[in-house]
């Protein structure tokens, strides 16, 4: 994968730009980040659409390089496979590099977004099969605790979205933070509890890369809709 600098994270323009949907959802690509609403005329979101198919669903939220979301697809044809991300030059990146490879995967689009702002507006209820959410920043101050990603009001939406059997998948290297995500997800009746899955389940993430190679314990659960 190219570095995070230089001609990589420029605007995404033109046919090229396909992978990322703030031109579809938000009226141009340099439309994004915090405080964005999707535009009126694109709700409900047609997902069929915009992927050119029907097919179940999976969210990976803050894709950051797109190493596991890539991946993701790869490993799921079958599947239509959609990411956001915060940061815009993670997205503007990622589109520029994916956008003109003919080998880059179809069944993948991406989202610059706050995924606790637009995910209830996009995705209708029972629509997602998987959610994967992968080392989230853990916002150690007290002070950034607002900005943590999963409260029980996200969790709860979350879980909405989900279709009977679709689940969320958790990595983390911090139990503190995994455990917050548990007791969240716990506190929402329609989820079953946290069940540990293997390492090799799921494609590696790039901080999942650098914690193995550091010996650092990592955290693995999911949780599923009843
Ligand atoms: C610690 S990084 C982990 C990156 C990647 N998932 C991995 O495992 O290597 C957390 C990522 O989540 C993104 N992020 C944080 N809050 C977010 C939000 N509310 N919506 C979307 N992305 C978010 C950050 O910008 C960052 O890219």
């Amino acid at each position: 994968m190219p570095r995070l600098r230089g001609p990589t994270v420029t605007l995404p323009q033109g046919e090229d730009a396909w992978p990322l949907l703030n031109a579809h959802l938000f009226g141009g690509n340099d439309v994004g980040g915090h405080n964005v609403a999707p535009r009126p005329d694109v709700l409900p979101v047609d997902w069929a659409a915009i992927y050119g198919r029907e097919a179940p669903l999976h969210l990976e939220i803050g894709y950051n390089r797109g190493k596991f979301l890539v991946a993701l697809a790869r490993r799921m044809p079958e599947a239509n496979v959609i990411g956001i991300e915060i940061r815009r030059r993670y997205c503007w990146r990622l589109a520029n590099v994916l956008g003109p490879d003919p080998e880059a995967p179809r069944n993948l689009r991406f989202i610059w977004a706050d995924a606790r702002a637009v995910s209830g507006v996009l995705f209708a209820p029972g629509s997602l099969t998987g959610v994967y959410i992968n080392f989230p920043d853990p916002w150690w101050k007290k002070r950034h605790a607002k900005r943590r990603l999963v409260t029980l009001g996200f969790a709860r939406e979350l879980s909405e979205m989900l279709r009977p059997g679709g689940r969320i998948w958790v990595k983390s290297d911090v139990p503190a933070i995994a455990e917050e995500f548990a007791e969240a997800f716990a506190a929402v009746p329609a989820l079953s509890p946290p069940e540990a899955f293997a390492e090799g389940t799921l494609p590696p993430t790039h901080r999942e890369a650098t914690c193995m190679a550091q010996g650092l314990p990592i955290v693995r659960y999911h949780v599923t809709r009843g």
